[in-house]
């Protein structure tokens, strides 16, 4: 594979020289941050080789979004990761716009990548319009090329009513030897459609069928397309953009939505569906398969709406941990993939604390930390945790027991934005205890609630120094089972 004097050739030497960036920056401890510059969307999260592989959009010369190329990093156990020169730059006629989102499988001893490729394209009237199409390139987990006959699926393989320039984010998989792709589009009347395309060689691709669509309207253009086997269940995850809040299951803007179902001649039958997580922070997520058969989910951690990094910080963008997926009925649990266990140091755990009043444990504090709350006998009408304590700022998530709703406030941390800091969500109202897991990490909290059956995950950026955790009750006491470990790399 040639680099040299290319684009990528340049990408790699510019990320080497950003290393005294890397080294004077305060990067979170357990998730994966930018190498330099701007970072979105997850892409090709794949087992190969033995080791679990992350791609993402990544523009290396400034903190803001660019001319988009394929990030490269690598770990073992999902809380250390090795960061690897880029694997793709925008080079090619046919992607010199961005490479955009996708997916990637090993196949034999190849690292396959599959990936939206993007330009501009001149009409008849002079003006110009932007062309999504699909493309392929394959490596050995650190060097790859793109595959001649590049693109492999273009607007002439698309159904009638879509619209080429919203044609993107391809899922790759393989199965009995042929390869398939979905991909995310949008119709001409601006509602979200799946497509499916098959190949026997990845090179020469035909339209299946869309696998899915809906009578309302969820968002506009659907984004970033995962399926797979959950259980008994067919799963598939998009992200659509422009969508509009319903109840406190979505909000408005870019959410991410699960639906349950199974496929049936080609199309996806939806049995229930879902918002994937409740936080201000959470986008285009994307799952792998491990060797011991766990589902593993990865979102990007922040929202396209939203910008709250403080200007000074040269790098702009996190993923969200790691999470293993689970199916209970119809909905989809989520936890923190399990390899974190091993990290976890200085255990503080308090049982039955009959919480009265006002209370901070001096042995209770921390800004990278894994801490377990469980709310009992609740004769309060709630009860509020401030987490990143300190100068009064803090972070809140208050549990109101008489609607069983939990109210998530970052407005006291620091923001000088005028930006959403509140989420709600409902918790199920059939249970009389709340537990929390709430994974922090410097500048991120990401809240598990009630076995992972609903998450919120949201970014702040307070001084470090801000660390003490406040438990307060409301009009009366409750009781607390409280675990915390610290996370220790
Ligand atoms: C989602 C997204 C994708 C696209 C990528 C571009 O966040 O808009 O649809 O491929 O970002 O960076």
């Amino acid at each position: 594979m040639q680099v040299e004097n290319s684009a990528l050739a340049r990408a790699r030497e510019y990320e080497t020289k950003q290393q005294k960036l890397r080294d004077a920056a305060v990067f979170p401890i357990f998730h994966l941050r930018s190498p330099a510059g701007w970072i979105n969307d997850p892409n090709g999260f794949s087992l190969y080789e033995g080791e679990y592989h992350l791609f993402f959009q990544y523009h290396p010369y400034s903190a803001e979004w660019g001319p988009m190329h394929w990030g490269h990093a690598k770990t073992r156990d999902f809380v250390q990761w090795e960061y690897l020169p880029a694997a793709m730059a925008p080079d090619q006629d046919y992607d010199c716009e961005g490479c955009f989102s996708g997916s990637a499988i090993q196949d034999g001893d190849r690292h396959i990548l599959a990936y939206t490729s993007v330009c501009f394209e001149k009409q008849e009237d002079g003006r110009t319009k932007v062309c999504q199409t699909q493309s392929i390139a394959a490596g050995d987990g650190y060097n790859y090329s793109k595959q001649n006959g590049n693109p492999v699926i273009g607007a002439g393989q698309l159904p009638a009513g879509s619209d080429p320039e919203n044609f993107r984010d391809p899922k790759l998989w393989k199965e009995n030897d042929i390869y398939y792709i979905i991909a995310g589009s949008q119709d001409r009347d601006k509602t979200g459609r799946i497509l499916k395309y098959a190949s026997r060689d990845l090179i020469h691709w035909t339209f299946e069928g869309i696998l899915f669509r809906t009578t309302e309207k969820i968002g506009r253009m659907w984004e970033c397309p995962d399926y797979f086997k959950l259980r008994d269940k067919q799963v598939l995850l998009i992200s659509p953009q422009d969508m509009q809040a319903k109840g406190l299951e979505y909000h408005c803007g870019n959410g991410s939505v699960y639906f349950t179902g199974y496929e049936e001649n080609g199309a996806f039958i939806e049995e229930s569906r879902g918002c994937m997580d409740f936080g201000t922070d959470f986008y285009a997520p994307q799952t792998l398969l491990t060797g011991d058969g766990r589902r593993i989910m990865i979102a990007w951690m922040q929202s396209w709406d939203i910008q709250n990094y403080p200007p000074e910080f040269e790098w702009r963008g996190m993923m969200t941990f790691p999470r293993e997926l689970s199916l209970q009925g119809h909905t989809i649990r989520q936890a923190p993939a399990r390899e974190i266990e091993q990290f976890r140091k200085n255990k503080v755990r308090y049982d039955n604390f009959c919480l009265k009043e006002k209370t901070c444990f001096a042995d209770i504090r921390g800004r990278v930390i894994d801490l377990t709350v469980q709310i009992k006998k609740i004769n309060c009408s709630s009860v509020e945790i401030r987490l990143a304590k300190g100068g009064g700022h803090y972070i809140s998530i208050e549990y109101d027991a008489a609607k069983k709703t939990i109210i998530f406030d970052r407005k006291y941390a620091q923001c000088i934005r005028d930006i959403v800091n509140e989420r709600k969500l409902n918790l199920n109202p059939d249970r009389d205890t709340v537990t929390m897991r709430i994974l922090m990490d410097l500048y991120s909290v990401e809240i598990f609630f009630n076995e992972g059956e609903k998450t919120l995950t949201s970014l702040f950026f307070m001084d470090l120094q801000h660390d003490d955790i406040e438990f307060i009750p409301y009009g009366g006491s409750c009781v607390l089972d409280i675990e915390k470990w610290d996370i220790n790399i």
